[in-house]
């Protein structure tokens, strides 16, 4: 790869860790075919010549991906981190070394330099936006709610971000169309179920090395990811229980074949806990007090409220220390309970989260979206619209592709009676 003559504007930590970043970009590349091969096609046709795009997510090897995608499209591409922490400094150096990036990210960088980032891209007259939690998007409209208006629109890639695009929906101050990614079918199957299922029991392992066969697993949360977590749970060998609050999540769950009862009875069975519903204190003292001996709890919802960490402080008084690097062990009377990763999302802070081929399908619909808002400029609404069905579609097949799988393709006779609206066969019981 040749080096960019001239890098372009950036705070980086170091371009000298380039090298290292683009082996790890070319890792990830490896794994994230679907993207590739969008890749390959928007080089070609270059539908995004001199479209810029500011994206803000997590500056990763998959991401570069992604702006590797986006500027081989024809796009000028200006990215910062959707978060502080997770900046992978060599990969940040690659993308203004060798892909010609426009970056804005270091890993530890603080509240006021975050916030320089995000407002760089902001000044930089993007055309569309990528966000992973809305920063980008939402800033633009407080700042420069006029350039909001020129914008051909945005992307959103988590449920946090759409909660705040909904937010300024409902204030009737959303300037451009949004699309929600993080709602799209492939993604919320990928990313959701098979990524966080696995990287979830992954960090788990990583923190504990613990034998899951045997051991009854208890998943607070059966919505995407609880779907995830459950099933790789069983798959592993364990005995599986349910809690929700959702009736008819609990009936899936119940005809899934797993046990489903309250949080409280569930408390006294558990080996293992593991939080996933997006709310708060769903483990809190009356659980607490009635685990057994070497219970392990560990979070996998977006913030580090689920297990109530003040109240199992509080039981335990002074009796408290770290038995492993993740692992933090409170003795309440004489029995013990195990905290995994401060009770912060074990994924991410004992593994290394979602694995690039997940990643391939979020940024493969990503790249998809952009180069729609682009072709659809000026045809789209300012709402928080969903991803197209087509490009959902699109990105299943490519995916189903690259596994190898074929699938049948209906006949035209099948067309037809799928598209009529009576259905049956001519002399059949008509109810029309
Ligand atoms: N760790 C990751 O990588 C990752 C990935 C995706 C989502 N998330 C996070 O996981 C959380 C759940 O996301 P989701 O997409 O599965 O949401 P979801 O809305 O599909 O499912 C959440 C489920 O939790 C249930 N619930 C709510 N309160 C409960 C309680 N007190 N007890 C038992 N069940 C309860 C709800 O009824 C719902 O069925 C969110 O915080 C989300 O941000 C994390």
């Amino acid at each position: 790869m040749a080096r960019v003559r001239e890098p372009p504007a950036h705070a980086v930590a170091d371009l000298s860790l380039a090298g290292d970043g683009l082996a790890r970009i070319d890792w990830a590349d490896g794994q994230m075919p679907v993207l590739r091969e969008i890749r390959a096609r928007l080089a070609r046709e270059r539908p995004l010549e001199g479209v810029r795009v500011a994206i803000c997510l997590h500056v990763t090897a998959e991401t570069a991906n992604l702006v590797r995608t986006l500027r081989e499209g024809g796009a000028e591409v200006a990215l910062c981190a959707a978060n502080p922490l997770s900046t992978q400094d060599d990969v940040a150096a690659a993308l203004v070394a060798d892909f010609g990036a426009r970056v804005y990210a270091v890993r530890g960088e603080t509240v006021e330099q975050f916030a320089e980032h995000v407002a760089a891209l902001v000044t930089s007259d993007p055309a569309v936006t990528v966000d992973d939690g809305a920063d980008l998007v939402t800033t633009i409209h407080a700042a420069r709610p006029e350039h909001a208006a020129r914008m051909l629109g945005g992307t959103e890639e988590t449920t946090a971000g759409l909660l705040r695009v909904r937010g300024l929906e409902a204030d009737g101050r959303l300037r451009c169309p949004i699309l929600a990614v993080n709602e799209a079918q492939s993604e919320r199957a990928f990313n959701d179920r098979y990524g966080t299922g696995q990287s979830t029991l992954d960090g788990i392992l990583r923190a504990t090395n613990l034998l899951l066969a045997g051991r009854t697993i208890v998943v607070l949360g059966y919505g995407w990811t609880g779907r995830g977590v459950a099933q790789r749970a069983r798959g592993a060998g364990a005995s599986v229980i349910v809690c929700e609050i959702d009736p008819l999540r609990a009936l899936e769950a119940r005809m899934e074949g797993y046990d489903v009862m309250p949080a409280l009875a569930a408390a006294e069975r558990g080996d293992l806990f593991i939080t996933v519903t997006g709310s708060r204190d769903v483990l809190t003292t009356e659980h607490f007090e009635r685990m057994k001996d070497g219970a392990m709890l560990a979070n996998a919802g977006h913030f580090d409220l689920e297990i109530d960490v003040a109240a199992l402080e509080a039981l335990a008084g002074g009796e408290q220390r770290d038995v492993l690097p993740l692992v933090r062990e409170f003795r309440i009377g004489d029995r013990r309970l195990h905290l995994l990763a401060h009770g912060r999302v074990v994924n991410l802070a004992a593994a290394q989260g979602h694995p690039a081929e997940v990643m391939d399908v979020s940024f493969a619909n990503q790249a998809l979206c952009v180069e729609y808002l682009v072709s659809a400029a000026g045809r789209l609404p300012p709402h928080v619209l969903p991803v197209p069905d087509g490009i959902d579609r699109e990105v299943a097949r490519l995916k189903l592709e690259a596994l190898g799988v074929r699938i049948d393709v209906p006949t035209a006779a099948q067309r037809e009676y799928l598209g009529a609206w009576r259905g049956g066969e001519p002399g059949a019981a008509d109810f029309g």
